[in-house]
């Protein structure tokens, strides 16, 4: 951990936009529960995001689609109960934002009121930016998410890098400058050309979060059980993996399973 960084007790938005200022990178991991979070809190990362990957990560959905408002709530207050200075983003999940922005600033505030959270993430530009406007209005802070935006899979039909062309690279770079001058604190580029990447976080002086948008933006995030080795089949190129807990954790159920059956599970010194 950095001096500067090292001194911060909370990570606010403030300290996030003089990270960048000063070149530092932002660590982001996705939490969905208490235990996780503590570990990554405590580990240092800066920013804890609530992600509607809970969906698929918890819930064993296909898609980020099914998860609703109580439930992103539910898994954004055992975060919140955890957390001592990381920064927690809460997903807005599919259908409590789009089209309507009063309805999102009810879908923020109940999440902001009922978790304790910090701030909210909206998928999309230009055809969101009424309700981050009306969801910033209420002085809650908003992070954008641009490139590929899962909560709109059935329309682009696949999960392949965004924005190689020219016109989908243009749209993409006019929505990050659009959401910067809104007020968004930061954004999320998911699975773009490193070139882009490279290219918008150098227009903003918000800080811009990839995955899979290669090297140059100012952080990383990763959806922790894909980091952890939990998701075992799941194998973008973007990802790396640091444990392969799916394997480690089968064999540790195996084991104790094994003790239990030969009956070496409790031994003398495991009972009263
Ligand atoms: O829901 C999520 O985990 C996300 C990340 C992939 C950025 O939005």
């Amino acid at each position: 951990m950095s001096a500067s960084v090292k001194e911060v007790k909370r990570i606010t938005t403030h300290v996030l936009r003089n990270m960048k200022a000063q070149g530092e990178k932002i660590s982001m991991l996705t939490a969905y529960d208490y235990s996780m979070a503590r570990i990554l809190d405590e580990a240092g990362i800066e920013i804890l995001l609530v992600g509607d990957s809970a969906s698929n990560v918890m819930a064993g959905h296909e898609t980020t689609l099914p998860i609703t408002l109580d439930q992103m709530i539910y898994h954004a207050s055992s975060v919140i109960r955890a957390v001592k200075r990381s920064l927690v983003v809460v997903d807005l999940p599919f259908g409590s934002y789009q089209g309507n922005s009063m309805k999102a600033l009810e879908s923020a505030i109940r999440i902001m009121k009922e978790s304790g959270a910090h701030s909210v993430k909206l998928e999309g530009g230009e055809e969101i930016v009424e309700s981050v406007k009306r969801i910033l209005s209420a002085g809650i802070p908003v992070m954008g998410h641009l490139g590929l935006t899962p909560q709109s899979i059935y329309k682009f039909g696949t999960y392949t890098v965004r924005a190689k062309k020219d016109d989908e690279a243009k749209k993409l770079k006019e929505d990050a400058l659009l959401l910067e001058e809104v007020g968004c604190f930061g954004i999320v580029l998911e699975k773009i050309p490193a070139a882009l990447g490279k290219e918008v976080s150098e227009s903003l002086s918000i800080p811009t979060i990839g995955i899979g948008g290669g090297p140059h933006t100012d952080g990383q995030v990763l959806v922790s059980h894909d980091l952890l080795g939990i998701t075992k089949d799941f194998k973008p190129r973007f990802l790396r993996r640091y444990l392969e807990l799916y394997d480690m954790i089968k064999e540790a159920a195996q084991e104790y399973a094994k003790d239990v059956k030969s009956g070496d599970f409790p031994n003398d010194k495991e009972q009263y």
